[in-house]
């Protein structure tokens, strides 16, 4: 089921630039829709709160969560919802109806679950959040810009991510990979028929992230989705800059991650020269 693991040209990608961009964590429209409150929005919320895919959720995502979605309804972002794809610790991840009948992913975070002093932790060092304080609403929302500009900086630096759409407050829209009826897999759920191959665009992606200045720090078989043999990073909420004070003990840990499952897969592999392979290149400061 895994076929042939192409890379994507890295001349398609555009180049991640020579600055860091700043990342504005004010206020959002998301909380102004949620304070006024008017009957539309009202609507909506109940509308929402009633659909099947919500039932179990509603208790949990709060008015200004409704509100974030609502504002990308309304920008045109998101059409009607679909099932879940993941509840995971932090997030729900739905599929979706987006902008002309495409598919997108809406992961949306649970700020009342979001253990906002690990987030804390994660932003340290990093250029992009100078200053940004101790305010648990304004890290929730950095950790939510922090993924959509990992995912674009990623992308521009040549590595096969979900294309960042929108994001509003605690959710964040992308290119759902995969189809609504048939879901992209894990990397943990296949069997990996070419497990060189795979091999090498994962090296090749960690180098070209690194590249970039981004370490993943939560990469392993369980953030690489593969559809129609094409290899997916994801989850890049917690991926920090090459600043960060840990940021060396994460990319050791990843290659650690990366360099164990396809020692399973029985390949000769090993985190040192995984490791030695990624940092072969000058990483953007
Ligand atoms: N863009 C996407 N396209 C398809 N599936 C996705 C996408 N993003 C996430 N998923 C699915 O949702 C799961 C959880 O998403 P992830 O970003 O890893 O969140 P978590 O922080 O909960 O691990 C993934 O393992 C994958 O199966
Ligand atoms: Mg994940």
């Amino acid at each position: 089921m895994t076929g042939e693991f192409e890379l994507i040209e890295p001349e398609e990608a555009e180049g991640f630039g020579d600055e860091w961009e700043e990342i504005d964590v004010s206020d959002t429209d998301a909380d102004r829709i949620a304070r006024k409150r008017d009957r539309e929005f009202s609507e909506f919320r109940k509308r929402i709160k009633d659909a099947d895919q919500f039932k179990v959720e509603q208790s949990v995502f709060d008015d200004a969560t409704f509100a974030a979605i609502y504002k990308l309804v309304q920008d045109g972002h998101i059409d009607a919802f679909g099932g879940p794809i993941s509840t995971g610790k932090e997030a729900n991840v739905y599929e979706a109806l987006g902008h002309d009948e495409t598919d997108v992913a809406v992961k949306i975070y649970r700020i009342n679950a979001s253990n906002f002093r690990q987030m804390r932790s994660y932003l340290e060092g990093d250029p992009r959040f100078q200053g940004i304080g101790n305010d648990k609403g304004k890290i929730v929302l950095a950790w939510v810009r922090k993924e959509f500009a990992n995912l674009e900086r990623a992308r521009k630096a040549g590595v096969r991510v979900p294309e960042p759409i929108a994001v509003e407050r605690n959710v964040l829209v992308m290119e759902l990979v995969g189809l609504v009826e048939e879901r992209a897999r894990r990397l943990s759920e296949v069997n990996v028929e070419n497990p060189e191959t795979a091999y090498e665009v994962v090296r090749e992606y960690m180098r070209r992230l690194y590249s970039a200045g981004l370490i993943h720090g939560d990469l392993s078989e369980y953030n690489l989705i593969i559809h129609e043999g094409e290899l997916v990073v994801i989850d890049l909420g917690q991926a920090v800059t090459i600043h960060h004070p840990n940021a060396d003990e994460f990319l050791r840990r990843d290659c650690t991650n990366v360099a164990s499952f396809f020692t399973r897969q029985g390949l000769e592999v090993d985190d040192d020269d995984l490791y030695e392979y990624v940092t072969d290149v000058e990483p953007d400061k």
